[in-house]
């Protein structure tokens, strides 16, 4: 019979001991099973949620439709699928094939986009007398010279004397001018970008000297976030000297927030648990880092980063620092490794993009760098350039680290081809390596 406690009113039940226990027992065990069905509900909710902001659409790789030039190859590269590391680490590793690019580089991307956005801003006008510079240590300067020529303007590029060979060669066959100077620190007036932007003042200024009438007076701009180098401002003039900044000039991450990221989302349906890549100048990650993180806050973005470069230990420690430039122990150049192109020991504007947005960071040596670039060849038939291998060894840590085993999804960025690294890794690999 059912015989109600009143504590208020000093009623009690005589079954009130045994009944409280059989109460307790049943709101215990509803209790707990709620809460393991709420939670099994919110992450098949959180699972099942289709991508905000995302109409999904077929996977497209490259086009079967006749393209616009040699600009409209680029983008839209294979994802591949790193089968001797995915089988190893029961993972999905998946490397975006930016060497596919026709310039061969994942900075083709940025090339154009760099040249797209001067134009709209009226910078630069096609087949001009304008002229584009820029700083690089070879790639970025490679995929400028090739979008230039189809776009109708010349270039300059200044280099440090010790990239890869290959590269000087690459940009002197594709027309371009090319200078040459020491390495050196970004507060030295000599280092590759400073002479640029010198370069691209002088352009102007030379051309003033010799005479050229006014209406062909030119002028030297810069790309939309440095206006300070913007010298003799002078409307309706043909010749302008463009420095195009990849390092502080945020189309650069604009090409990867709007083209990388959203293809890298598109080709794995949105199945991305980790983003890992070097940085130098920080476009890669900052941009498709941001879009994916749009897409799913979970998706980490993770720093492969090289020896002699500061960004690990600012992602780690919040210092920009690396042992091999603190005093007495400081090699002749700064980031002195085989890794070409990612590293970096300065913030730029695209690199603050990104530090807000970066999870984990490795650091990756020469050593393991060009041991992963062989192990590549040898099992997969892959010949990436050194930072692409650096991607995929810190790739191999982040899973170790994390223990992952289930068919997680990595995916990384493989920026350029080892053949433009051949004179640098084959030195590396007959004296360390052997
Ligand atoms: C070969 C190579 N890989 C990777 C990168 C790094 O890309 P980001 O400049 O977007 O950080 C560069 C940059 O110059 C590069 O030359």
């Amino acid at each position: 019979m059912w015989w109600p406690d009143w504590p208020i009113l000093g009623i009690r039940s005589p079954f009130s001991h045994s009944r409280n226990f059989f109460v307790g027992l049943f709101l215990g065990f509803s209790l707990s099973f709620s809460s393991v069905a709420v939670k099994q509900l919110y992450n098949l909710i959180k699972r099942e949620k289709p991508p905000p902001l995302f109409n999904p659409r077929p996977i497209e790789l490259r086009s079967d439709e006749i393209v616009r030039g040699v600009v409209g190859l680029i983008g839209n590269t294979p994802l591949i699928r790193i089968t001797s590391l995915s089988d190893a680490l029961g993972v999905e590793i998946l490397g975006k094939a930016e060497f596919l690019n026709p310039g061969g580089s994942v900075k083709d991307r940025v090339a154009l986009r760099m040249i797209d956005d001067a134009e709209r801003q009226g910078l630069i006008r096609p087949n001009s007398e304008s002229r584009i510079f820029e700083g690089t240590v070879g790639s970025t300067g490679i995929s400028i010279a090739t979008v230039a020529r189809a776009r109708g303007y010349a270039t300059t590029i200044i280099i440090p004397d010790d990239v890869a060979e290959e590269k000087a060669k690459a940009l002197i066959a594709l027309g371009s001018q090319v200078e040459r100077v020491r390495p050196a620190s970004i507060v030295d007036k000599k280092q590759f970008v400073n002479v640029a932007k010198l370069r691209a003042s002088e352009y102007g200024r030379s051309d003033l000297v010799t005479g050229a009438g006014p209406s062909t007076v030119p002028q030297t701009v810069a790309s939309q976030s440095d206006a300070t180098t913007h010298v003799h401002p002078k409307e309706h003039s043909d010749s302008k000297g463009f420095f195009a900044d990849q390092f502080e000039n945020t189309s650069n991450y604009d090409a990867h927030f709007d083209g990388t990221g959203p293809e890298l989302w598109r080709q794995t349906n949105g199945h991305i648990d980790a983003f890992v890549s070097g940085a130098g100048t920080g476009g890669t990650i900052a941009g498709v880092g941001q879009f994916l993180k749009t897409m799913d806050e979970n998706v980490k973005v993770v720093l492969a980063d090289p020896e002699g470069s500061g960004l690990f230990n600012k992602v780690k420690y919040g210092v920009m620092f690396d042992p091999k430039e603190s005093e007495g122990t400081k090699r002749r150049h700064q980031v002195d490794t085989v890794v070409e192109g990612i590293g970096i020991n300065r913030l730029t504007k695209n690199m603050e993009l990104a530090l807000p947005i970066i999870d984990d960071a490795f650091r990756v040596s020469d050593v393991e760098a060009v041991a992963m670039s062989r192990y590549l060849v040898m099992k997969d038939g892959l010949f990436v350039g050194s930072s692409s291998a650096c991607n995929l060894f810190a790739c191999i840590k982040l899973v170790k680290k994390l223990g992952l085993h289930n068919g997680e999804t990595i995916v990384t960025i493989l920026c350029d081809s080892g053949n433009r690294h051949y004179s640098k890794v084959r030195f590396f690999i007959v004296f360390f390596l052997h």
